[in-house]
């Protein structure tokens, strides 16, 4: 009776807890196959959103793949997919708004988008349709002055804009040491971005660079953008250079293979597997670029870490990272020369300074008519549209020249 009973008790209690463990076991198979349905539907959704986002927005940009999340930048590429298919990017700024962009706030900057990350996202969304002549807006040419302090030169400068409102954007960075601001009825009034220090041939060079590129971008109209020094002239008229880059596909970014050791010498292998030797291209910081080239440029993840981290001097990441990221990305696309005359014949570090006992029409002449450069496929009697270095003391005798120089009285 006793065993029996024993035998019921435990027969019972095994039921039991057979029953216990089957029933965690169908919950759990329960919740481990909504969970992967959940996963495989985010998946599919997120999946959907993307490829909607970059086939119809940025084509270019899938030619990247998916950012580390540590990287500064990853939330332009975890973002800009669910961004761009909305109707209103869920942002609130007064950059959103077409008209305010351009408006200087009190301070004398742009706007006060001072995080880089910030900037750089919203310069992505911010016109999700345009590309080159895709818009009815008449295309600009945004002029943007990396410069330490003022621009010694802004006379002539502003001789060469003068009448062609409308036309072009200005954007300046400069060292925040230097306040002052130039006048209220001048060109450069409030046309500083927000700015960061620069280190001569570090990679603050370039973050400037990059953060001078996104304010451009802020203004849908503008379709090619010119990096400038405070020692740049113009050596022609507002009107040719208008016409020379708005009339082309390419872009103007000085890049070659240089063997020596200035080139291939300041390869890092620890570039590989992104960026190879054979990849591995040289040129002048001063570039020109177009849209679609500039929102490359400003949301890289891929390559620029490596050139920050693997490219410290005597590699210089000015005169690698652009040239070397065209030549990754879209090598048809670039004439591999630049627009901005350096003269780097005397060797060193530095390219010829010009001083007012220099500059003449003669010298002038030579650099814009000593060339023949393709052009569209066709040959032309003209390279270069800039030049530098040009010292201060050489604004009056320029000046003087510039009713010859630049086809006005
Ligand atoms: C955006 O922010 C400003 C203040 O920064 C506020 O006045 C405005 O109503 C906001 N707009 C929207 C659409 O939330
Ligand atoms: C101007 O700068 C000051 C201090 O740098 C800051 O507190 C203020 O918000 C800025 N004003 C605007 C309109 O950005
Ligand atoms: C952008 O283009 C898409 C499709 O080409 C269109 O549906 C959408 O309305 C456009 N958005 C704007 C802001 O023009
Ligand atoms: C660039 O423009 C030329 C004509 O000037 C055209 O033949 C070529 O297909 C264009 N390339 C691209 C990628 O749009
Ligand atoms: C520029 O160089 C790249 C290789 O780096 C080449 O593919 C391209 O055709 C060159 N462009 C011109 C216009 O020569
Ligand atoms: C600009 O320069 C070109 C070439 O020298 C000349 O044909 C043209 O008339 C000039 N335009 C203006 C507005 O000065």
């Amino acid at each position: 009776m006793i065993k029996r009973f024993e035998m019921t008790g435990f027969v019972r209690e095994l039921y039991s807890r057979i029953r216990r463990k089957f029933h965690i076991t169908i919950t759990s198979l329960f919740l481990l196959s909504m969970t992967s349905f959940v996963v495989v539907l985010g998946t599919f959704t997120l999946k959907l959103l993307v490829s909607k986002g970059s086939s119809s927005c940025f084509p270019k940009l899938n030619r990247f793949a998916p950012p580390p999340m540590s990287s500064p930048y990853s939330y332009i590429f975890s973002n800009f997919g669910f961004r761009s298919s909305l109707p209103h990017p869920p942002f609130n700024s007064s950059l959103e708004s077409k008209t305010l962009i351009g408006a200087p706030d009190h301070n004398g900057t742009l706007h006060s988008v001072t995080d880089d990350r910030e900037l750089m996202r919203r310069a992505v969304v911010v016109c999700p349709n345009v590309t080159e002549s895709s818009e009815n807006l008449t295309p600009k040419v945004a002029f943007m002055f990396l410069s330490r302090g003022s621009l010694p030169l802004a006379p002539l400068w502003e001789k060469f804009f003068m009448g062609n409102e409308g036309l072009y954007s200005i954007y300046i960075h400069k060292s925040p040491e230097f306040v002052d601001e130039p006048s209220v009825t001048s060109m450069f009034y409030k046309r500083k971005i927000p700015s960061k220090p620069v280190q001569w041939r570090s990679a603050t060079m370039v973050d400037a660079e990059r953060r001078l590129l996104a304010n451009a971008l802020l203004d849908c109209a503008n379709e090619r953008f010119v990096l400038l020094s405070e020692a740049c002239i113009p050596l022609v008229n507002f009107t040719t250079v208008y016409n020379y880059l708005i009339h082309t596909n390419q872009s103007f970014i000085g890049s070659f293979d240089d063997p020596r050791p200035t080139g291939h010498g300041r390869y890092n292998k620890r570039m590989l597997p992104k960026v190879s030797l054979a990849d591995w291209r040289r040129g002048s910081q001063w570039f020109e670029v177009n849209r679609k080239l500039t929102l490359n440029i400003i949301s890289d993840e891929i390559y620029y870490p490596l050139f920050r981290n693997y490219c410290n001097p005597p590699c210089y990441v000015d005169e690698h990272y652009v040239p070397t990221l065209v030549n990754k990305i879209s090598p048809e696309l670039n004439t591999n020369r630049s627009i901005t005359w350096v003269d780097w014949s005397k060797g060193g570090p530095h390219p010829t300074q010009y001083v007012r006992k220099d500059v003449s029409m003669e010298l002038l002449n030579r650099i814009r008519q000593g060339f023949d450069c393709s052009y569209n496929g066709q040959t032309r009697s003209i390279c270069f549209h800039f030049a530098r270095k040009f010292h201060p003391n050489t604004l009056e005798t320029l000046l003087r020249m510039a009713p010859a120089l630049l086809g006005f009285n």
